[in-house]
């Protein structure tokens, strides 16, 4: 369970600081996807940097599984917007790369791999140099690579935002069958509200800069796909048009607010 109570961060120095989180509380349940949604600037990355470790608060509390979080840590697996793949290593050694990091001998640090690249659809491609791959293959290894290292957490940053429209709808049906396969909990940034509604448990729509939480809703479509429902007769639901309109209507608001 990630927790975050009152947490405030920012950027710049003391004597000229940026406030982008002030006083924000999250709890992220255990099993969760929790989908962060909000306008552009307002401090997803920030929230999900924090949470990372990458970011580091000035005051607040931040936990996961209740140990404070002071910087990153292999309980939490990020996976970013461009795949960060090494180009220099092929696919089964950008997946092992963490867990050579952490000494794991190669026979099993391969075997682990192949198993999270199976995991993602990639196992007949292990032996492929990167920059061969398309953006949806390279980012299925960046998802197998964080979840080789066996995080608590999944951290994933608009992870599907570069890819086109049925790519896209693609992933979402991958992440969520890796979810009901591995049980991670995990954080998402996206700004596809329709992605949000279909991927989340937990939906949190955060407002404008300094972000606060405007909205929290359960969700159980992701549930529901994982029970074998398929995703266009879920995404075309009247609950789940119902819920769209609902969270678009949310978040054009502010758009409005801020024109
Ligand atoms: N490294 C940085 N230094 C200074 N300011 C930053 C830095 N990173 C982000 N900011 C500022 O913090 C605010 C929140 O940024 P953040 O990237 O968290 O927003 P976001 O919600 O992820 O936006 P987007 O939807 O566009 O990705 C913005 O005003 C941004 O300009
Ligand atoms: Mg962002």
């Amino acid at each position: 369970m990630v927790e975050l109570e009152r947490v405030v961060a920012g950027y710049g120095n003391t004597a000229d600081p940026t406030t982008v989180l002030d006083t924000l509380s999250l709890t992220v349940p255990d099993g969760s996807i929790t989908v962060l949604l909000g306008p552009s600037g307002c401090g997803k990355s920030s929230l999900l940097n924090l949470i990372a470790g990458f970011l580091p608060l000035r005051s607040g509390r931040a936990c996961v599984s209740g140990r404070p979080i002071a910087g990153p840590g292999a309980d939490r697996g990020v996976v970013f917007q461009d795949d960060a793949l090494l180009p220099w290593l092929d696919v089964l050694g950008n997946v092992a790369l963490p867990l050579r990091l952490r000494g794991l001998p190669r026979r099993e640090r391969e075997e682990r791999a192949r198993h999270f690249l199976g995991l993602v659809g990639l196992r007949d491609q292990a032996g492929r140099a990167v920059w061969e791959l398309s953006g949806g293959m390279r980012q299925r290894v960046g998802i197998a690579r964080a979840l080789a290292a066996d995080p608590e957490v999944l951290l994933m940053d608009e992870p599907f935002g570069a890819l086109d429209a049925l790519t896209r709808e693609r992933m979402q049906e991958l992440l969520l069958q890796v979810w009901a396969a591995t049980g991670k909990t995990i954080v998402l940034v996206t700004h596809g509200v329709e992605e949000a509604v279909f991927l989340a448990t937990d939906l949190v729509l955060l407002s404008p800069r300094p972000a606060r939480i405007v909205e929290q809703l359960s969700l159980g479509f992701a549930h529901r796909f994982a029970a074998g429902e398929p995703a266009r007769r879920l995404k075309s639901l009247p609950e789940f048009v119902a819920a769209r309109e609902r969270v678009l209507g949310a978040v054009l608001a502010f758009e409005d607010a801020t024109a």
